[in-house]
């Protein structure tokens, strides 16, 4: 389903009954109604040729159209001693018009050989766009499979912002992989923009001794022959690439369930074994709680892992947050874990709209607090309201992230604030229930901030326009 802009809020409602199933039946991965590239606008440049990209105005090179990703085969192997990359890439998908060629992501890397639907197909590079040729054209609606063999030393993604370092990161002992928001074409060929979730299966290959941890579950014990172990995981649900992990190194593991139920894995580098059992412990309590705000646990488990990489942030891998080099505190667990619900599980489909992944997971920290007898959310709102005039956070609109500065720290606090503030408009009993009803409408799907707004107005019964106004589009501090 492919519609324009304008068609969006007409098919708000078919899409939220259409994303609605039980965490054990996942959906088929499909792109949301608003990542259209193509529909309604100018036609391809060349007929059949699939769009280079999915058609974010802000990165209009990530991602690509034309079509739609259902699942990803990653198969690597990985050598820590001469960082290089072995990698065989599969990628089912749909056409979502007919197609003379398509194009993936990908940076730097030795592409070897590509197959579409087991023929040869020929291909061309240019920055990270692949194109690739099948020898027959694909037909509109028709699956295709293509399978990438590739190989050599992935170089990591910089950030001048706020981030620094992401993608696919070496380590001494492996790889700290953490994509957000573009770096999954670092590591592996894709559709790399989160408007085309699809579900996962990884086969990672690593010297006997290292251990490999991918995102969801995994699948048989790991294999060793010939000095290197085979580990496979799976991610049932469709997940954004961005969130897509293969992190590896020496790691101490803690296993087991939380106290409803949900499996729980913590993994933390021999260096911060000290963490290792105050990570497993509060990411289960933090799981079992947030399900009881938010609405059920998206996913089929939950954990972490600490590396010894001085990231300074952690990501909230799906599954498996990842946090780099520092002891996650509760606070960070309780962020990261809020992202299982908003950002993994209800998928923005344009950047802009970050704030509703980076707001929500902040105002969950303040939830946290909050519900621990700490500081309330009200006491943070108003330590930060009281922020000066002149501070960077008022001048910087968070319902609008800025593609050279995403991650800004308006995106995360004032968004924060924006919740709060909603909180005090409709009081606790409509918030908590449209948290609920938010994250059940759009379960595994895509989100937009006119969706939010349309939902909070519709339980309320008030007219919120100006409060979301002031709050998220005003270059000032809102009353
Ligand atoms: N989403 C992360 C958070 O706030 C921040 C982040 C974005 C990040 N991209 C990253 C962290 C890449 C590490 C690496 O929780
Ligand atoms: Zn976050």
């Amino acid at each position: 389903m492919r519609v324009n802009r304008r068609g969006v809020a007409m098919l708000a409602t078919l899409v939220s009954v259409l994303a609605c199933a039980p965490a054990d039946e996942p959906p088929p991965a499909t792109h949301p109604a608003s990542a259209s590239a193509g529909a309604g606008e100018p036609g391809p440049a060349s007929a059949g040729a699939g769009e280079p990209g999915i058609g974010d105005p802000d990165f209009p090179e990530d991602g690509n159209g034309g079509y739609d990703v259902s699942h990803y085969d990653l198969a690597i192997d990985y050598s820590p001693t001469t960082k290089r990359l072995d990698g065989v890439t599969t990628v089912k998908a749909t056409a979502t018009h007919d197609l003379s060629s398509f194009n993936l992501d990908l940076t730097g890397l030795n592409v070897r050989t590509i197959t579409v639907d087991d023929a040869q197909a020929t291909f061309g590079r240019k920055g990270s766009e692949l194109t690739v040729r099948p020898a027959e054209p694909i037909g509109k609606n028709d699956r295709f499979t293509a399978t990438i063999t590739y190989s050599g030393v992935p170089k990591p993604a910089k950030d001048s912002a706020n981030l620094g370092t992401y993608g696919f990161i070496p380590t001494s002992d492996g790889a700290f992989v953490a994509s957000e928001p573009n770096g999954s074409k670092t590591w592996f060929p894709n559709n790399d923009h989160p408007a085309d979730k699809a579900t996962f299966d990884f086969t990672v290959t690593v010297p006997a001794g290292v251990t490999a941890l991918a995102n969801g579950e995994q699948i048989g014990q790991p294999t060793t022959a010939g000095g290197k172990t085979t580990f496979r995981w799976r991610e049932r649900h469709p997940m954004a690439s961005y969130l897509a992990t293969a992190t590896m190194g020496k790691f101490e593991l803690r296993q087991g369930s939380t106290s409803a139920g949900i499996p729980n894995l913590a993994a933390t580098d021999p260096k911060f074994k000290g963490s290792l059992d105050s990570l497993y412990t509060t990411s289960a309590e933090v799981t079992d709680y947030w399900s009881t705000v938010f609405g059920p646990y998206p996913f089929s488990s939950t954990g972490g892992v600490v590396d010894d990489y001085s990231a300074g942030y952690a990501l909230e891998n799906q599954t498996k947050p990842l946090y780099g080099g520092f002891h996650p505190d509760e606070a960070i667990i309780a962020h990261e874990l809020a992202h299982q619900w908003f950002g993994n599980s209800l998928t923005i489909s344009r950047w802009k709209d970050l704030w509703l992944n980076e707001g929500f997971a902040t105002y969950a920290e303040w939830l946290w607090s909050e519900h621990k007898g700490k500081k309330s959310a009200e006491a943070l709102f108003n330590e930060n309201h009281r922020r000066s005039a002149d501070d960077a956070i008022w001048k910087y609109p968070p319902g609008r992230a800025r593609p050279g500065d995403l991650f800004n720290q308006s995106v995360y606090t004032r968004g924060g604030m924006t919740l709060h503030a909603l909180r005090k408009s409709i009081g606790d009993a409509t918030f908590f229930t449209l948290l609920k009803a938010w994250t059940a409408e759009h379960r595994y799907g895509y989100v937009t901030t006119e969706g939010f707004v349309a939902l909070a107005e519709r339980l309320s019964g008030k007219d919120l326009g100006p409060l979301f106004d002031a709050w998220l589009f005003q270059p000032r501090r809102p009353a």
